[in-house]
C-alpha cells in the first residue's frame, strides 16, 4: 500500500513534471508567435480597425507580385481547411525549408529563410502553440506560382542556433531580428533577391494595404539616412510603439502592435544587434 502510494506519487510528479514543460513551451511559443515573429500580422485578416482576433491565423492578407499570387494560409487546427490535420515534423519541415508536405515550395513571400537559424527549442515552441490555435473553417484561394520559389538566406543565419550562444547580446539580437525578419522588409530587392551583402538594412521597398502605401526605411547607422544618431529609446519606441524619430506615427506592415511584448532584455539585444548594421547612405 505504501509502496503504492510512493509511486503513484512519483507518477504524479511526472506527469506534472510534463505538464508544467508543456505549458512553459506553449508560452515561449505564444510570446515569440503574438510578439517578435509576428505571424499574425500576415497570418490573420486585417479589417478596418486592425487585425481582427476573433479570426486570428484563419488566412490573411494576398499578394500579387512577378514570383506568385498567394493568400497567407489559414494557420489554425482546423483539419480540413487549415493546418490540423499536419504532423509536427511537417510543420517543422515547412518552417525550416519552406517545403509543404505536397513537396511544393511554399511562395517565397512566407518568410521561412529567416527560420532556418531558430533553435530547436523555438521551433518546438512555435509549433506547441500553433496546436492550441482554435479552428477556424476557412479556405483560402489556391496559390499560383509564377516562377520556381527559392530560399534567400540572410548570411549568419543558415544553420540552427543554440540556446548557449545567447550568452552574447549581439550573437541573441542576430537572431531575433532574423527570425522577425526585420531585414526581409527593410533591404531592397536586387535581381538575384535581397541585397544582404551590399544593402542590408537600407529600406526603400514599397508596401500598399488598408494603411495606404508605406515605405521601409533606412535602420542602418548611417547617421544621416539611418538611426545613427537615435537613442537606443528612440529605436526601442519605434520598434514597439511605431513612433518615429520626430514623434511621426508609423504605418504598418511595420509589426509595432506585435512587438509591443517583446521583453526588455530582448529588446536591448536586437537594438545592440542594430548599432553593428553598418551605415548606408
Ligand atoms: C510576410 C507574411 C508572412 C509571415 C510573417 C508569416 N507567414 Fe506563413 N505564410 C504566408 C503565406 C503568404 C503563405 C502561403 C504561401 C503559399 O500558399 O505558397 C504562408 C504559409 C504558411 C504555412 C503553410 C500552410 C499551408 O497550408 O500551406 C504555415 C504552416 C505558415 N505559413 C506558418 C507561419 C508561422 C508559424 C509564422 C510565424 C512564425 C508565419 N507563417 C509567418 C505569409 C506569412
Ligand atoms: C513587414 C515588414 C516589416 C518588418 C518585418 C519590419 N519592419 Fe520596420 N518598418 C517597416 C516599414 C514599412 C516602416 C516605415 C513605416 C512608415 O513609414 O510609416 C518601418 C519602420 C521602421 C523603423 C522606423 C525608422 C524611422 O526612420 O522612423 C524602425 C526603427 C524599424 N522599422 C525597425 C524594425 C525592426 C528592428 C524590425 C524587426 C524587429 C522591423 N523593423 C521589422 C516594415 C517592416
Amino acid at each position: 500500500m505504501f509502496r503504492f502510494f510512493i509511486a503513484s506519487v512519483a507518477a504524479l510528479a511526472i506527469t506534472v513534471g510534463i505538464a508544467h514543460a508543456e505549458s512553459d513551451l506553449v508560452k515561449r511559443g505564444d510570446y515569440l508567435v503574438n510578439g517578435i515573429l509576428a505571424c499574425g500580422n500576415c497570418h490573420t485578416p486585417r479589417g478596418p480597425n486592425g487585425d481582427i482576433v476573433e479570426k486570428a491565423f484563419s488566412g490573411g492578407g494576398s499578394w500579387d507580385e512577378p514570383p506568385f499570387k498567394v493568400s497567407a494560409a489559414n494557420i489554425t487546427q482546423d483539419k480540413e481547411t487549415g493546418i490540423g490535420n499536419w504532423t509536427d515534423a511537417d510543420i517543422k519541415k515547412l518552417m525550416r525549408t519552406g517545403e509543404t508536405p505536397n513537396g511544393v515550395h511554399t511562395a517565397m513571400i512566407m518568410p521561412t529563410s529567416f527560420y532556418h537559424i531558430m533553435t530547436e527549442h523555438d521551433l518546438a515552441a512555435v509549433v506547441a502553440y500553433l496546436r492550441t490555435v482554435t479552428p477556424i473553417n476557412n479556405k483560402v484561394p489556391d496559390p499560383i506560382y509564377k516562377m520556381p520559389q527559392v530560399e534567400n538566406v540572410l548570411p549568419g543565419g543558415e544553420k540552427p542556433f543554440t540556446e548557449s550562444m545567447m550568452s552574447d547580446s549581439v550573437t541573441k539580437g542576430f537572431y531575433l531580428a532574423t527570425i522577425a525578419h526585420c531585414m526581409a522588409c527593410h533591404t531592397p530587392m536586387g535581381p538575384r533577391g535581397r541585397e544582404f551583402t551590399t544593402k542590408l538594412g537600407a529600406g526603400g521597398i514599397e508596401f500598399r494595404g488598408p494603411w495606404g502605401v508605406s515605405v521601409s526605411r533606412n535602420i542602418t547607422q548611417s547617421k544621416t539616412k539611418g538611426i545613427g544618431e537615435w537613442t537606443d529609446a528612440e529605436i526601442k519606441r519605434a520598434i514597439t510603439q511605431g513612433i518615429s524619430r520626430d514623434g511621426t506615427r508609423l504605418k504598418p506592415p511595420m509589426g509595432f502592435h506585435y512587438y509591443a511584448t517583446i521583453g526588455p532584455d530582448d529588446l536591448d539585444a536586437v537594438v545592440a544587434y542594430l548599432r553593428t548594421v553598418p551605415a548606408q547612405d
